[in-house]
């Protein structure tokens, strides 16, 4: 195995940063290229590392760099074309942020891209490296919790941020069983034309192979979560089983109550310099060897994309939508010509500020 792996970082804005910046910390990667559309990111980027491969074509920085790993931190409408470029790069592996897409159709697309190239491909959910996030993994890995019957994921913030990260830790939670069909319903239309774009409230179920209910909201509507201050963090993300129940909150601990632990909690909260070290650190594990599958691998993120697309179709079409999915559709198109205009009811003022 090679002593370090060269990395091609795309997209030099918060995420592009924080992942350069762990990159370089950890000695089995050589940060060897940066490339952001706007110049003067790259070169403020180029110039922070101390890199001389730079640019903003990431095919032309690519040829530079060589990189082992191509790394892509832009918004959400950048997916096909970066896969396709990762792929030509000859990197080994692609490491990406979080949503897959923006559509079934795109994820289609990008699926087939990597299972036919052969790369492997990582998603940023790192928030599940939080000290929080994984006791919580542990306690119902242990069984403390008895046979787990519900899990469930609720955020304020709007569904293309939010709802791929709940949906990856309640699958988690429940021992990566497949969903089998969803249901759902959603309000208000105006972050249909955000960046990341969702209707300001979606709530649904899953229904998983082995039983379990997943519930998940997403949103304006969703609860707040009064234990956290910091908006973007108030997501509470748990499970209840026969014995008891354990949750994470992403900005505030953990806490659980099980037959034989009683009560118990502890610290955490989501911090990109922590989370950041071992999902990066596993990527290197896995390149080294194949059977140290990353937890944040493709397919298993996918399998968390498609639970999100079929929700947006079941409030489109209604009723229940089978999985995994068969045919490919554009969700965000066709939630824009379902969406009334009636605007979305908050479930708090602190919401107001992001909905209204
Ligand atoms: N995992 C997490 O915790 C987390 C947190 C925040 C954001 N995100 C995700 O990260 C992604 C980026 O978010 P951000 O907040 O860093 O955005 P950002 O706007 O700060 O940065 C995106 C950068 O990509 C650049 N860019 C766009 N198209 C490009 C192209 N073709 N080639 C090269 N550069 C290009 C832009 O110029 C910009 O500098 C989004 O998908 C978002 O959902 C994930």
């Amino acid at each position: 195995m090679p002593a370090t792996y060269r990395v091609l970082v795309a997209g030099m804005g918060k995420r592009g940063m924080h992942h350069a910046a762990a990159f370089q910390a950890n000695p089995r990667f050589e940060l060897a290229g940066v490339c952001d559309i706007d110049p003067a990111r790259a070169e403020a980027a180029a110039a922070k590392f101390g890199l001389a491969a730079k640019g903003t074509d990431v095919r032309q920085v690519a040829s530079a760099a060589r990189p082992d790993v191509f790394c892509f931190c832009t918004m959400p409408t950048v997916r096909t074309d970066m896969i396709r470029a990762g792929i030509d790069s000859g990197a080994r592996l692609i490491a990406m942020e979080k949503p897959v897409a923006l559509s079934s159709r795109e994820g289609f697309a990008v699926r087939k891209l990597l299972q036919s190239s052969g790369v492997r491909c990582v998603v940023s959910h790192q928030h599940r490296y939080g000290e929080h996030y994984q006791k919580v993994g542990e306690l119902i890995a242990s069984g403390a919790l008895g046979r787990v019957h519900t899990v469930y994921g609720t955020a304020t913030g709007w569904m293309m941020h939010m709802l791929s990260h709940l949906i990856d830790y309640m699958r988690w939670f429940n021992g990566g069983a497949e969903a089998e069909w969803v249901m759902a319903q959603a309000a208000g239309r105006g972050k249909m034309t955000d960046a990341h774009p969702s209707p300001d409230y979606i709530g649904g179920f899953i229904h998983f192979a082995n039983g379990v209910r997943g519930i998940v909201e997403c949103g304006a509507g969703a609860p707040d979560v009064p234990e956290v201050d910091y908006w973007w963090r108030k997501c509470r993300i748990g499970a209840q089983g026969t014995n008891g129940f354990a949750e994470v909150l992403t900005g505030g601990g953990w806490r659980a109550v099980t037959g034989d632990g009683g009560v118990q909690s502890g610290p955490g909260c989501m911090n990109y310099d922590l989370d950041m070290p071992p999902y990066v650190q596993q990527m290197a594990d896995w390149l080294d060897d194949a059977n140290r599958t990353h937890p944040c691998n493709f397919e298993s993120a996918y399998r968390g994309f498609e639970i999100m697309m079929a929700l947006c179709r079941s409030v489109v079409q209604g009723g229940q939508v089978p999985l995994p999915l068969t045919t490919e559709e554009d969700e965000i198109d066709a939630l824009n010509r379902f969406l009334p205009s009636r605007p979305v009811i908050l479930s708090m003022p602190a919401n107001a500020k992001e909905y209204h």
